[in-house]
């Protein structure tokens, strides 16, 4: 969908900065967030346009969170009566097709019961907030998420251009993480959004860490189960069908299927999105000063909110 020129007219008039994940593009700052050109135009555009159903659960999520898993567990969990793990359709599609971004495929998501976005819960398109529809929202440790985004935005940089110098160190997206202008930052802002809803709306808005997933991934998907509004039973449990959902979401399973060998439109290959899938590989990139330094950046944000990272 080509941005309408109002929109346009609009991006161009908001104050910028020059992106240094990439060479080409620059970041514009919209309702204190930045984003790149093309995403944002159809962010403004989703504002106006996106009507989410009643019955809709909207997954939300900084880029490089765990957003693909959250995707491919969601659409396991609510599609198990349809299919079983060996009949899913995540075997052969995608989960950003399974669940696509409304902001970025709104013909895909539409009438669809789940959907996805990296809007921060301040610039919800209105409908989603009068609709009552319900967020699910997944944080990760901001460490492994700056280095999850450096290695996947120079990943496609490289697909793009096919040129080695045109990569970025560490240490410049560290410092630009750190500075909140990264995409779709400041981090702590886009969490802390989510963080204030699930306060205000605990019914509402369930908070998922991607820690958490990993650690006690049975306990977080029959939690995730129950706020998807399709609790297992215990018979499904006795049969096994939580974790056979699991194991069809492991990044292992998901990693080798032939639709990861796939792209994206835009140039990204779907095989981006899997990596390590670990925690704590941020010691692999950045040092323990690094390491402290995003700490109390993020401690002295949350400062009074209860959220703790
Ligand atoms: P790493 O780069 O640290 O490996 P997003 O889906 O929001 O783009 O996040 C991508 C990150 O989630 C990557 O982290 C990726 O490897 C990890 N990931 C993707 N699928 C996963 C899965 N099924 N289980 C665990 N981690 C997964």
């Amino acid at each position: 969908m080509a941005a309408d020129e109002g929109i346009k007219q609009l991006v161009s008039t908001l104050p910028t900065k020059p992106d240094c994940n990439s060479t080409t593009n620059l970041l514009y700052q919209y309702q204190g967030f930045w984003y790149h050109q093309y995403y944002l135009e159809h962010l403004i555009a989703a504002q106006t346009h996106f009507t989410p159903e009643p019955n809709t659960t909207i997954l939300c999520s900084y880029p490089k969170t765990g957003t693909t898993w959250l995707k491919a567990l969601s659409f396991a969990i609510t599609t198990r009566t349809h299919y079983t793990p060996s009949q899913s359709p995540l075997l052969s599609r995608f989960p950003h097709d399974c669940v696509p971004f409304f902001e970025l495929a709104p013909s895909a998501a539409r009438n669809k019961s789940l959907v996805a976005t990296h809007i921060p819960c301040t610039s919800l398109p209105a409908a989603a907030a009068a609709s009552g529809c319900k967020l699910a929202y997944i944080c990760r440790d901001p460490k492994d998420v700056v280095v999850s985004l450096w290695q996947f935005l120079r990943k496609q940089k490289k697909e793009e251009d096919d040129a080695e110098d045109a990569d970025m160190g560490i240490e410049e997206a560290f410092e630009q993480f750190c500075e909140g202008n990264s995409f779709a930052g400041p981090y702590w802002d886009h969490v802390l959004g989510y963080w204030r809803a699930c306060l205000e709306f605990p019914e509402r808005v369930l908070f998922v860490r991607y820690e958490e997933l990993k650690r006690e991934t049975e306990r977080c998907v029959k939690a995730l189960a129950d706020f998807l509004g399709c609790g297992f039973s215990l018979e499904e449990e006795k049969q096994g069908i939580v974790q056979g959902i699991i194991d069809l979401c492991s990044i292992e399973s998901l990693k080798g299927l032939d639709v990861t060998k796939d792209s994206m439109p835009y140039t990204i290959h779907n095989s981006s999105f899997y990596r390590k899938g670990e925690v704590g590989d941020w010691r692999n990139f950045l040092t323990e000063e690094m390491g402290a330094r995003l700490d109390n950046i993020m401690a002295d944000r949350f400062a009074g909110s209860g959220l703790g990272l």
